[in-house]
C-alpha cells in the first residue's frame, strides 16, 4: 500500500531552526521551507537528490535561500523602471524569496500528495493594493510546481531550479532555441546549437524555448516540463564570480546548474507559471 503523508519538519540541512514542509508520496519525498516558498529538496527515490542547495545558504536577515527552487515574482533580475518608479533600492529577483508564506490547501491521494503555499503582498512599488500569490507543490512520479497570481498587473516570474551535478563537464541542456541573449557580454548570440554546456561563466535568456527540455548527465536524464514561460534561462556562475558570492564556496559552481522556467513579459496579465520534473 502507497504511504502518503504531509509533515511539518523544523530545519533542514545546515538550516536548523527554517520551517518547513515534507511531502512523502511512496518512496518519493520533497522538502519545502516556508520562507520563499522554496522548494529545497526533491528525492523521487531515497537518497536520490535532483536538487542542489549551497552548504552556505543562509535564510537570516533577509537573505534569499541559494539553491533548491527559489521563486523570483513580479520582477526578475534587477528591477526595471517600470517596477522600480521611484528608484529605490530593491531586491534582486523580486520580493517574495525573502517572505515567510502560509500554507493553504493540502491534499493527499493515490495520485499524489499536494500543498498550496500563499502570499499577499501589498507592498509592491509600482501596484496599489495587495497581489495574492500561490505556490502549489505536487508530488508523484513527478514534481509538479505550479505559481500562479490572478490579478492582472504586469509581473515577471521564474522557477529558477538549481539542479544537482557530478560532473559538470558532462552535463548538457537540450533541445534549445539556437539563439540567446548572453547577459555576461549583453550580446545575442546564435550559434547555430540546440544544446547548452558548460565550460565558462553561463547566463542565458533563451526565448520562446520549448515546452519540455532535458538536462542529461553520465546515467542521468531528467525531463523539465514547462507551461506558461516564454523563456527559460540557464545559468552557472563559474568560478570568478562564485568567489564573490558569499553564500557560494570556491567549487560551488561545479555541483550546479541552473535551468529556469520564466515568464519574463511585462504586459498586464495574470499569471500561471509551471515546471515539472521527472527523473526517467
Ligand atoms: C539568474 C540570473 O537567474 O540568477 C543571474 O540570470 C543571477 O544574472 C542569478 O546572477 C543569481 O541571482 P541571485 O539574486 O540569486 O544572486
Amino acid at each position: 500500500m502507497l504511504q502518503t503523508s504531509i509533515s511539518q519538519q523544523t530545519g533542514f540541512a545546515h538550516l536548523s531552526d527554517l520551517p518547513c514542509l515534507k511531502l512523502q508520496y511512496g518512496t518519493a519525498s520533497a522538502v519545502i521551507s516556508l520562507y520563499g516558498a522554496q522548494v529545497l529538496s526533491y528525492q523521487p527515490t531515497a537518497e536520490n537528490e535532483v536538487l542542489w542547495l549551497s552548504p552556505k545558504a543562509q535564510w537570516h536577515n533577509q537573505q534569499a535561500i541559494r539553491g533548491g527552487v527559489p521563486v523570483c515574482w513580479p520582477w526578475f533580475g534587477p528591477a526595471s523602471a517600470m517596477f522600480n518608479p521611484q528608484n529605490i533600492s530593491l531586491p534582486n529577483h523580486g520580493l517574495v524569496r525573502t517572505k515567510l508564506w502560509q500554507v493553504g490547501s493540502q491534499q493527499s491521494s493515490a495520485a499524489g500528495v499536494s500543498v498550496t503555499l500563499t502570499i499577499a503582498v501589498d507592498d509592491l512599488p509600482y501596484f496599489q493594493g495587495s497581489a495574492k500569490l500561490q505556490l502549489c507543490v505536487t508530488l508523484n512520479d513527478s514534481l509538479t510546481l505550479t505559481l500562479s497570481c490572478d490579478s492582472v498587473m504586469p509581473q515577471q516570474a521564474a522557477l529558477h531550479s538549481y539542479f544537482a551535478v557530478n560532473n559538470l563537464s558532462s552535463a548538457l541542456v537540450r533541445p534549445l532555441p539556437a539563439s540567446y541573449h548572453d547577459k555576461v557580454r549583453d550580446v545575442v548570440v546564435d550559434n547555430g546549437s540546440a544544446v547548452a554546456t558548460f565550460n565558462a561563466e553561463t547566463d542565458r535568456i533563451y526565448h520562446q524555448s520549448a515546452a519540455q527540455l532535458w538536462l542529461e548527465q553520465a546515467e542521468q536524464l531528467l525531463s523539465l516540463c514547462q507551461r506558461g514561460h516564454d523563456a527559460t534561462v540557464v545559468w552557472n556562475p563559474w568560478q570568478e564570480k562564485s568567489s564573490k558570492m558569499s553564500d557560494l564556496q570556491l567549487d560551488s559552481y561545479q555541483q550546479f546548474v541552473c535551468v529556469e522556467t520564466a515568464h519574463l513579459t511585462t504586459d498586464n496579465q495574470a499569471l500561471t507559471l509551471s515546471q515539472q520534473l521527472k527523473r526517467t
